[in-house]
């Protein structure tokens, strides 16, 4: 191929990928989701799911079992491909790992006397309120979009609007049923193998293979009145939004920063009895995309506007856009037309967007673009959103707070007491001109360690091997993997997460 033509195909593919994205990507992921709505409909239906989930346990077991016989070669991780994480990061190790079929995929039991829903790993943010939603309930905490995992959420993490109040995912959850290295199943909970209860979240699969969760359930009611304040000037800003995270009263706090001045900090709590006359069903295909609706709020006209969201439409008021990653994906997304005529296929799933990426779109992703959650404490969010404006300067920014306890494990507030932290998102493309993937991230890496923060794991590290033992707590982590032997079974986290270890 000729040089013209090879970048003529390159500006194609950046500028055009909308087109695949719009005629293929987009009706692909609406007719999977429809599948996988009508199966899973069917299986609670007929109760078929919790009879089926000890045969697939057993399967699990044999082929660790078996693994074990043949000489425990390769390590082992599940078999589920990369391109079906929500997480952009291409998994390395699945190739050269063991890869155990998972096909955990349902809704076991919903025990409304003693307030638990047991699931199995693969079941989705989305399928989960679908079905407990109607019944008048929920998890206390719902990551906002559809297709997270309750897996990836235990072994990575999971925040939402509500942690300020119930705390990260794994603290809304009793117990794991795990298998082994060895293939034998175990249970665990506070109460029972407590050691490994508190060092399973953030493991991200490097203990055993999860198959089923215990969560807590809470009641829930129809809608979610709330308000929007416009806060100007980054005093004001993060004052403001500690407050309301402090506030117990307020089951939902989030804030979105629209530049290093201007933000809107939301709080909401559940309701029964909405005015009829402030119902906004934001979840609908042809309403506007969230983020771009809080934005007009900035309005003066808006001054502390409340609505009343549909609760589904609440939890899920993220999922469309991706956040704000769709406005890169498909830039006249929000526009009224293409909502009216396509809006119902969105968000096209990352699955496929992932599954779809040529090498140049990957590059392009890598070097132009960031995705990272960083967790510190509340303390110090006027210094990161600093840090973060000099580094990358991208905006929106996500401020998501959470209750950080002192149980044992990988993440526990550093400070000796229990303490408010937030997670500050940043999705985008940099318009700092001096950004490099590598040293600016490890910019961001060296300032959350330097303030007791911590790093999503789905995200890329770049830190050394110490750096991200300094980080995250790995005392218990290593006792565990002594104690049950995963030195030869599974990867160490750094070596799954780290951009080092793999390059
Ligand atoms: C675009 C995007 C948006 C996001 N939005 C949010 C959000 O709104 N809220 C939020 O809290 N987080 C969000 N995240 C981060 C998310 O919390 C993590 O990616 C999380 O790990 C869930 O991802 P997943 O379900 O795709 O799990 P995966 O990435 O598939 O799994 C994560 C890890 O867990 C391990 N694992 C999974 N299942 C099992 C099992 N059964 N047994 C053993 N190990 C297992 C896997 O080996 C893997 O290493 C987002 C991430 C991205 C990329
Ligand atoms: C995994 O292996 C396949 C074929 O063996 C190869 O094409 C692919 O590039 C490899 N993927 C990674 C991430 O190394
Ligand atoms: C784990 O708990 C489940 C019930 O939640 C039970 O059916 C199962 O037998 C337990 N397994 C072990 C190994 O104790
Ligand atoms: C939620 O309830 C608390 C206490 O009842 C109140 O202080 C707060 O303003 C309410 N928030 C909204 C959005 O109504």
């Amino acid at each position: 191929m000729s040089a013209e033509t090879t970048s003529l195909m390159k500006y194609l593919i950046i500028n055009y990928r909308w087109v695949l994205v719009c005629f293929f990507l987009l009706p692909l992921s609406f007719l999977y989701n429809g599948y996988f709505a009508i199966r899973n409909w069917i299986f609670f239906k007929l109760s078929s799911a919790p009879k089926n989930h000890l045969k697939k346990v057993q399967s699990i077991q044999k082929q660790v079992q078996e693994w074990n016989k043949k000489g425990r070669k390769k390590k082992l991780c599940t078999a589920r491909p990369g391109w079906q994480t929500m997480s952009f990061r291409r998994p390395a190790y699945k190739n050269t790992s063991h890869q155990i079929v998972v096909d955990l995929v349902d809704v076991l039991e919903i025990n409304l006397d003693q307030r638990w829903v047991e699931v199995e790993p693969m079941v989705t943010m989305g399928q989960l309120t679908t079905v407990l939603n109607p019944l008048g309930w929920t998890i206390p905490v719902v990551p906002e979009l559809d297709d997270l995992t309750v897996g990836g959420l235990v072994m990575g993490t999971g925040i939402e609007s509500a942690s300020h109040k119930h705390g990260l995912f794994q603290s809304i959850c009793l117990s794991y049923e795990m298998v082994l290295g060895d293939g034998s199943v175990i249970n665990c909970s506070e109460n029972e193998n407590s050691e490994l209860f508190y060092s399973v979240p953030w493991s991200y699969g490097t203990l055993g293979i999860l198959t089923a969760t215990r969560i807590r359930l809470i009641p829930a009611k129809q809608f979610i009145k709330l308000k929007y304040h416009a806060v100007h000037g980054l005093d004001k800003i993060c004052e403001r939004f500690v407050e309301a995270s402090s506030c117990s009263d307020n089951e939902f706090v989030e804030g979105i920063l629209f530049g290093p001045d201007r933000a809107v900090v939301m709080t909401g709590n559940f309701t029964d009895k909405p005015e009829p006359d402030k119902i906004n069903c934001i979840g609908k295909w042809y309403k506007p995309w969230f983020f771009k609706h809080v934005e007009k709020k900035l309005n003066p006209y808006y001054k502390n506007d409340v609505e009343y969201l549909p609760l589904r439409d609440y939890y899920h008021r993220h999922t469309r856009s991706i956040f704000w990653e769709a406005q890169d994906i498909i830039p006249f997304g929000n526009n009224l037309l293409f909502r009216v005529l396509l809006g119902w296929l969105m968000p096209p799933k990352v699955s496929f967007l992932k599954l779809t990426q040529t090498e140049t779109t990957k590059e392009l992703y890598e070097n132009h673009h960031v995705i990272q959650d960083i967790l510190i404490p509340a303390k110090h969010l006027h210094k990161s959103i600093k840090m973060f404006h000099e580094t990358l300067e991208v905006y929106p920014l996500w401020l998501c707070p959470f209750y950080l306890g002192q149980a044992p494990g990988m993440v526990h507030s550093k400070s000796g007491k229990s303490e408010m932290y937030v997670d500050v998102g940043v999705y985008g493309v940099p318009k700092v001109l001096d950004f490099k993937p590598e040293k600016s991230t490890r910019k961001i890496e060296k300032f959350a360690i330097d303030h007791d923060g911590y790093q999503m794991l789905y995200a890329d590290t770049y830190t050394t091997k110490e750096e991200f033992r300094n980080m995250f707590d790995h005392k218990l982590y290593d006792k565990l993997r002594k104690k049950l032997n995963c030195e030869d079974t599974f990867p160490e986290v750094y070596e799954k997460v780290s951009r080092k270890a793999r390059i």
